[in-house]
């Protein structure tokens, strides 16, 4: 057995899948994660009922591909991928995380960029860097260059030494990015990464992401409510609903690489999306 079995806070109730051997293997297009017909319950405020947060949700996400989850506030994005991530437990269906193509065995290197930076905030900016790196076991003499390399790509360079309260919560969201990537991971889950930055700074970051995503090819699960950042950032899109959460909509962007922000079919798309976005959501509302 080689893929994973997602995650062991599951409950008994859900069946637990063990993939075989990447069947795959060698191919592109090998499954990161797949999620199968997961639903997820939460107790209701001030009740000993249970509301469904999400509901049956399919999805697939192929090695090396940017995978966006476009949904309203409070739908479900960040359990989502905090029930991939492990921090949650999860109700119905299976999650699957697959080892990386050709790495048989050897368990993904995953990386989570919450929605709020969670910082340790009693280490400065390179020692919470350090504090994934050595996790990760990463060898001790990567890291100085790890750390450099990181915060000179999130604008952070000469603030190794600061610590995180001294920091305005935009440059903190940015030690939180430069933390995750310094792990160089395999699968890197960002939940609305870019929404405390001031727009000019999102649209760098956004840039240097697609440089990245060019380099080091990770796999990325992408949530944010911005359908513009989606289209423009992402392989596919999956657009939930809300009450309980579904996925309505999968779109694939295929427009190649490097994309441009005034791309007419982007744009189109965008305005295609939004509209049918608006549709569904105050249907539900
Ligand atoms: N630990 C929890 N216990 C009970 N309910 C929760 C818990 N975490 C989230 N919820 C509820 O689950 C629903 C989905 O929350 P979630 O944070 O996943 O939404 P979201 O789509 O990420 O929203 P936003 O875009 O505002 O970040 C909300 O109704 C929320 O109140
Ligand atoms: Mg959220």
């Amino acid at each position: 057995m080689s893929a994973y079995r997602a995650h062991n806070v599951q409950r008994s109730d859900s069946e637990v899948v063990i993939a075989e051997e990447p069947a795959t293997q060698n191919l592109t297009g090998s499954a990161a994660i797949t999620i199968d017909r997961l639903t997820k319950r939460f107790p209701s405020p001030g009740s000993g009922d249970e509301f469904v947060v999400l509901h049956d949700i399919s999805l697939m996400v192929h090695e090396g591909k940017f995978v966006s989850i476009v949904g309203p506030s409070g739908c479900g994005k960040s359990t989502l991928l905090n029930v991939i991530a492990g921090i949650e437990s999860y109700d119905g269906g299976t999650v699957t995380i697959h080892p990386k193509a050709g790495r048989s065995g050897a368990e993904p290197r995953i990386a989570y960029v919450f929605q709020n930076p969670r910082l340790l905030n009693w280490l400065t900016v390179e020692g919470n860097i350090h504090f994934v790196l050595q996790a990760q076991n990463v060898p001790r003499q990567k890291w100085g260059e790890l750390v450099a390399k990181n915060l000179e790509m999130v604008g952070l360079a000469g603030q190794e030494r600061n610590y995180p309260l001294n920091l305005s919560g935009g440059m903190q969201q940015r030690v939180a990015i430069a933390r995750a990537l310094a792990i160089e991971p395999d699968i890197l889950l960002m939940d609305e990464p870019f929404s405390h930055l001031d727009a000019i700074t999102a649209r760098k970051m956004r840039f240097d992401l697609m440089e990245i995503l060019t380099r080091a090819k990770p796999t990325i699960l992408f949530v944010t409510h911005d359908l513009s950042e989606a289209v423009f950032l992402s392989d596919n899109i999956y657009m939930m609903s809300t009450k309980p959460a579904r996925i309505f909509k999968r779109v694939a962007v295929d427009v190649p690489r490097p994309r441009k922000l005034d791309d007419s079919t982007l744009f189109d798309l965008e305005k295609s999306l939004v509209r049918e976005f608006f549709s569904v959501v105050e249907a539900k509302a």
